[in-house]
């Protein structure tokens, strides 16, 4: 106890100083510019993540996945009924091991190990993005962004 209570006060201490004489610098002026503007070049709603992501797709995804989602090189991402984003991992996966209960799913192994050659290269809004373009083409439309909150709530095969 007695050491936690002197290292606590130390930091404190540390904390503290700098304004050791008396004329202490002014309050940090807010800065106005970037923050808010690269926010607002984020999507903000389910549409605009499809636009968005719509684009990205072709650029990182469509070279093996398809432009329309069908499956070239690699495993058809749109198209339910078809069999695209199965429940289970299809028998020739390499890197899937995971279940696809939920749009979670998709985003879990979609960061972890895509594109193959780079997984993880895109910003987390960006796989949003592209999985927002993906289920819209797959006919699921949400009236609100996609997002780590509630990509859960998206059942693409019931437990
Ligand atoms: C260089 C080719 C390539 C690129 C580019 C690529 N993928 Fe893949 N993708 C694959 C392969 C191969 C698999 C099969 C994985 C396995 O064997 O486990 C796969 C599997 C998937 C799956 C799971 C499909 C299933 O039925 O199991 C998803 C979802 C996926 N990719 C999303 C993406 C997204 C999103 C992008 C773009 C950011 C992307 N991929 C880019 C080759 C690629």
């Amino acid at each position: 106890m007695r050491i936690v209570a002197i290292v606590c006060l130390a930091s404190v201490v540390v904390a503290c100083g700098g304004g050791g004489d008396g004329a202490s610098p002014p309050p940090a002026t807010p800065t106005p510019g970037p923050a808010p503007a690269s926010a607002a070049a984020e999507p903000q709603t389910f549409p605009e993540q499809v636009a968005a992501g719509q684009k990205l797709y072709g650029d990182k995804c469509a070279s093996c996945h398809g432009a329309g989602g069908e499956g070239t090189r690699a495993p058809r991402v749109v198209g339910l009924d078809k069999g695209a984003l199965p429940l289970d991992p299809p028998a020739s996966s390499k890197y899937r091991k995971n279940q696809f209960h939920t749009a979670a799913d998709v985003a879990e192994f979609a960061v972890k190990a895509m594109p193959p050659m780079a997984p993880g290269s895109l910003k987390e809004s960006e796989y949003w993005s592209i999985l927002a373009f993906d289920l819209h083409a797959n006919g699921v439309d949400l009236p609100h962004k996609l997002d780590a909150s509630n990509a859960k709530e998206v059942v693409l095969h019931k437990p």
